[in-house]
């Protein structure tokens, strides 16, 4: 279906939990969540049937999202169900990785095709310092685990900070150099948990892309499979891939073909627009098909035309990135 800007929607983002076994600095507070926010999230078999509603619409592609979705314990059977609806061509997960190792076989076997990894720093400490719990060591076992089950491409996130990890930018490009990996640089936004984001952490994607390219030497890559927003680049003599998703400096508005739903059955049309489209009220009140399409159709001609994050620092995000799911 074409949005009122002519976009076609074919990509639908599934935040199917709230919670997180990580507590990122610049996206949940130390304390987690508060409890009345996840009494009320989708069942499995309610985000399977809109999963299922969302195809009517011209939906062909899921990813799954959190918060962290490893931590909902049904998410291998929610793949597995996704996986057989016919229309359905793809099913993608963003993880930070501390869980995947363990369940790997289990989400191949379910159907999962692709992973995007949040990785932001190769430094144990640093990236206990980041995560506030996590361990480097889980996030890179899950990465050879992707790569030796043949999961393609595997992606790896990385938010750009200031004095944080501006300094490793080239050990992320050396990795995507060596291994089958696709490493997108992600300029840092002001969403999430607001008391970490600064303004003078914003690294610009042209500042990264210079560093990048003083060691370097880039490719204008062929289209990368399921890329979205990210400008990607081959590295010359490389094993992997390199991008650039800058929704600060450049965005990319007009060219996005996705939708999001959250935990609680909302539907966005964009990450950072309130307009949202309530699917779970809908279903309490025994909606049949027929009007959750309609919904759905109401939700993508609502999708705005370009996001305004960059003319108010932090304002209109009431709704969290772990909400939301990224
Ligand atoms: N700015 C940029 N990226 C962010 N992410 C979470 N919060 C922010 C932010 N404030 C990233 C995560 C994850 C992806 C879904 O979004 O690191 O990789
Ligand atoms: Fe969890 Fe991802 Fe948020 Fe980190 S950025 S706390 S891994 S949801």
């Amino acid at each position: 279906m074409l949005d009122s800007y002519d976009r076609k929607i074919e990509y639908l983002r599934v935040s199917v939990t709230d919670r997180c076994n990580l507590r990122c600095r610049y996206c949940m507070p130390e304390e987690g969540i508060a409890d009345e926010g996840h009494s009320n999230i989708l069942t499995l078999e309610q985000i399977a049937r809109l999963v299922k509603v969302s195809t009517k619409v011209g939906i062909r592609k899921v990813r799954f999202t959190g918060g962290e979705p490893l931590v909902r314990k049904d998410i291998v059977k929610l793949i597995a169900e996704v996986a057989e609806i016919p229309q359905i061509e793809d099913i993608a997960i963003t993880t930070n990785g501390m869980l995947f190792d363990g369940m790997a076989e289990d989400l191949k076997a379910a159907g999962l095709k692709r992973v995007n990894f949040s990785l932001d720093t190769f430094v144990p400490e640093k990236f206990r310092y980041i995560t506030r719990r996590g361990n480097l060591h889980d996030v890179t076992r899950a990465i050879e685990k992707a790569l030796k089950l043949g999961i393609a491409p595997v992606k790896i996130n990385t938010v750009v900070m200031k004095d944080f990890n501006d300094d490793e930018i080239l050990d992320f490009v050396k990795l995507a150099y060596e291994m089958p990996l696709n490493v997108r640089f992600i300029e840092f936004m002001p969403i999430g948990d607001l008391p970490f984001y600064k303004k003078e952490r914003l690294v610009s994607m042209s500042e990264i892309k210079q560093t990048v390219e003083s060691r370097y030497e880039l490719l204008k890559s062929s289209m990368l499979k399921g890329n979205g927003p990210a400008k990607s680049y081959q590295i010359k003599g490389g094993m992997g891939t390199i991008g650039f998703i800058s929704a600060m400096s450049n965005h990319f508005c007009s060219e996005c073909n996705r939708i999001r739903m959250t935990a609680d059955g909302k539907l966005r049309g964009c990450l950072f627009d309130k307009g949202e489209v309530n699917l779970k009220l809908a279903l309490e009140n025994d909606a049949n098909d027929e009007e959750l399409v309609r919904l759905f159709g109401e939700a993508i001609k609502k999708k705005p035309a370009r996001h305004h994050m960059d003319e108010g620092w932090g304002v209109g995000n009431e709704r969290k990135m772990y909400q939301i799911g990224g």
